[in-house]
């Protein structure tokens, strides 16, 4: 794929699909409900399918209209064993829930994925479920993996690692474990997993202090059906955001978007760079922040991010990079350690593509320094992507300003947002 320098800006109301990680809970979870619960506007991307092929191979009755699902729960209990292994593809988030989620069902799995997803790191959900007696074999420590059937028990446990994907792995499968599970974090993670258990009636509860959140779940309540209306998605959001705020002339509006605060940190930033983002419309729905988010271009000033921020946006530096790349002054993100282990090793990707860009940039102690500068020269337009759906689509809105680039493997984009070219294309981008 190649992206094209544009002149005259983006314009319109992008149509930004349903949220990633809701999408896949709202699979998930209505899987393991006790009747029909109706989803509309399910993201339909690559990872969302592979969590809605699993849960039909374990006997879920999920019919399909367009954007929009039903689903027969089956309860807690009675997924069936799937025929052959489940195969999750890219998605990681399918990887860490369903593990958790499998390892307090009494029958034998197998979880493969492709070749990024067996690359990542996988003990950081079994370890702590082992502490609850779940039977795991890893294949050093990622995928393929084998969950037997044990007699999982309640636990104590802090989780170490910020993410949302470990927690929710706990989360799910303390919901089949007999008493009081306590998980608690010590950083803030997305907790979408948490308000959808809340609202299916899952005996949840959580507390927290100046330091830590903590969530006490006793499982084996029957979760009730419900209808979940999905949100659109942030991170996808994002790429238009920064396009909008980069090119002159553009002036965007994004509709019902997911503004949930533990994962709104893309949006604080981009304000602090001096970014012209307007919210309006904020409501709330199922139980999550929405708003529509108006973007004009802006000319940006460079930040100092502390690793807070991390917490907050760990999927949007790569195209926070790109928004840094043009701002006046010279930017730093700092504790990004976290972002060498999702698709591919972002922290490496983005240093390796700004600098072919022609933008100094370095990182130090997994802090990412980026110098911008009022001219550029592209050394190599090959984009370098890893089959990383986010690389890929940052560095097709770097193209927006500095191309031609050439975005290699950038049929990951399919991942997250299938429709991300045409999108683009039609509010004023150029790429082919
Ligand atoms: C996700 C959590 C994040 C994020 C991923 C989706 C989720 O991962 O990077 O894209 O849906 O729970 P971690 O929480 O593991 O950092």
């Amino acid at each position: 794929m190649i992206s094209n320098i544009i002149t005259k800006g983006i314009n319109g109301i992008p149509n930004v699909p349903g949220d990633k990680s809701i999408s896949h809970r709202s699979i998930i979870i209505p899987s393991i409900s006790n009747g029909t619960c109706e989803i509309t506007n399910i993201l339909k991307s690559a990872d969302v399918l592979h969590t809605l092929e699993a849960f039909k191979s374990m006997g879920v009755s999920i019919i399909e209209d367009k954007k929009n699902l039903v689903i027969q729960g089956k309860g807690l209990n009675s997924l069936s064993e799937s025929k052959e292994p489940i195969y999750l593809g890219n998605s990681g988030t399918s990887a860490r829930l369903l593990t958790g989620l499998l390892s307090a069902q009494n029958f034998n799995t197998i979880l493969k994925g492709d070749k990024s997803l067996s690359n990542r790191p996988m003990k950081r959900i079994t370890e702590p479920l082992a502490r609850m007696n779940a039977k795991i074999n890893t294949t050093n420590g990622s995928l393929p993996l084998s969950i037997e059937p044990s007699n999982l028990h309640s636990a104590n446990i802090e989780i170490k690692i910020p993410s949302a994907q470990i927690k929710s792995g706990l989360l799910l499968a303390a919901l089949n474990i007999k008493g009081e599970t306590v998980i608690s974090e010590s950083k803030i993670t997305r907790d979408h997993t948490e308000i959808m258990l809340k609202s299916f009636g899952a005996n949840i509860k959580t507390t927290k202090t100046d330091n830590k959140k903590i969530i006490k779940i006793i499982g084996q309540k029957e979760l009730l059906p419900k209808n979940i209306d999905v949100p659109n998605d942030l991170s996808s959001s994002a790429f238009f955001i920064v396009s909008a705020l980069i090119n002159e002339n553009s002036n965007i509006t994004l509709k019902n978007i997911n503004n949930n605060p533990t994962r709104n940190g893309i949006l604080l930033a981009l304000k602090k760079m001096g970014a012209k983002i307007k919210l309006s419309n904020e409501r709330i729905n199922n139980n999550e922040n929405i708003c529509d988010i108006e973007v004009v271009s802006s000319d940006l000033n460079g930040c100092d991010l502390g690793p807070e921020f991390a917490d907050l946006m760990i999927d949007e530096y790569p195209i926070l990079a790109i928004a840094a790349a043009f701002a006046n002054s010279p930017s730093v993100f700092r504790g990004l350690q976290e972002l060498k282990v999702k698709e591919s090793d972002r922290l490496k990707l983005i240093l390796l593509n700004l600098k072919n860009c022609g933008i100094k940039c370095k990182s130090e102690n997994n802090d990412l320094f980026i110098y911008p500068s009022k001219k550029y020269e592209v050394k190599k337009n090959l984009i370098q992507t890893d089959f990383d759906h986010r690389i890929a689509m940052a560095f097709c809105i770097m193209g927006t300003k500095i191309g031609p680039l050439e975005i290699k493997d950038s049929e990951s984009i399919n991942t997250s947002f299938p429709n991300f070219k045409n999108e683009l294309n039609r509010l004023g981008g150029k790429i082919f």
